[in-house]
């Protein structure tokens, strides 16, 4: 019997990376999956979610709108009744230093990020509390726990899904609705490719060095994380950040060589 077996979970950014992972992990493990990002899968990959959660279903919405949220939500819960697990993998990245930022581009990071996860939760959650249960994880960062060069829009974004977990852990205990958030090292997705093109290898190469394991996350790796956080296993489990990143936060390795 799967993990997930009879849960249903509903997944942002499902269309790729971490969340396309996540969905198939949830899948695997019994869940019935209802995903959510504004862009369309890639078919192979979503038929891989279908193969094992047959009564998958995929809604195309931008996390910014929050008709458009609670429209497909509203669609979920028609179709499967309750919502266990909400994983809010739908982001962004965003670089630059502060005098060098537009505020279009800190409002896009910070709407997608921060509002974009505020608003999934917000309409989530009346099915949750009537049901007394369910399980929120939000993806931070080990970038909302500490800071890195040139990416301040990011850092502030990722900082306050931290706090935000913090705050709905707290409003939400006394409903049986558990509330944590992922802050993954650097994860193998299309939104660290960049870092493989010419021009940007040598800054892949000295951040995957940050990391003790020497390299990225595989997305599966994250996903087995959101996995346990969706699971009865976490259930003395709130307010937390969960760290998965490869010892890239435990320290500097200082060394005669
Ligand atoms: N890849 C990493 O190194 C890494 C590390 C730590 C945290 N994270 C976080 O994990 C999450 C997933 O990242 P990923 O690496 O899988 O990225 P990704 O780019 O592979 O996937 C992100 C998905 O979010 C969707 N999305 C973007 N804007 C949206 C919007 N407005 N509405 C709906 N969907 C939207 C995209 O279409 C895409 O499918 C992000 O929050 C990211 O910040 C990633």
């Amino acid at each position: 019997m799967g993990r997930l077996e009879g849960k249903v979970a509903v997944i942002t950014g499902a269309a790729s990376g971490i969340g396309a992972a996540t969905a198939a992990r949830f899948a695997e493990e019994g869940a019935s999956i209802a995903g959510l990002d504004i862009a369309k899968p890639a078919d192979d990959a979503w038929a891989l979610v279908c193969d094992k959660a047959p009564d998958a279903i995929f809604s195309e919405a931008d996390i910014r709108d929050e008709d458009a949220v609670k429209g497909a939500i509203e669609g979920f819960v028609q179709r499967f009744g309750r919502i266990d697990a909400l994983v809010n993998a739908a982001g962004v990245v965003g670089f630059g230093a502060a005098h060098l930022t537009e505020v279009a581009e800190f409002e896009r990071v910070m709407d997608i990020n921060v509002k974009g996860s505020f608003l999934t939760s917000k309409h989530v959650l009346p099915t949750m509390l009537e049901q007394g249960s369910g399980s929120i994880i939000h993806l931070a960062s080990v970038e909302g726990l500490e800071g890195i060069s040139g990416q301040m829009s990011y850092n502030a974004s990722k900082g306050a899904v931290v706090l935000m977990t913090k705050n709905m852990a707290l409003d939400y205990s006394p409903s049986g609705i558990r509330v944590n958030c992922l802050c993954p090292g650097g994860v193998a997705t299309p939104m660290t490719a960049m870092l493989n093109v010419d021009g940007l290898k040598a800054i892949g190469d000295k951040l995957r060095g940050a990391h003790l394991l020497g390299r990225f996350a595989e997305p599966e790796e994250i996903a087995a994380a959101a996995l346990f956080l969706a699971s009865d296993d976490a259930s003395f489990v709130t307010g937390t950040s969960l760290v998965v990143d490869g010892g890239y936060t435990a320290g500097h390795r200082i060394t005669l060589e």
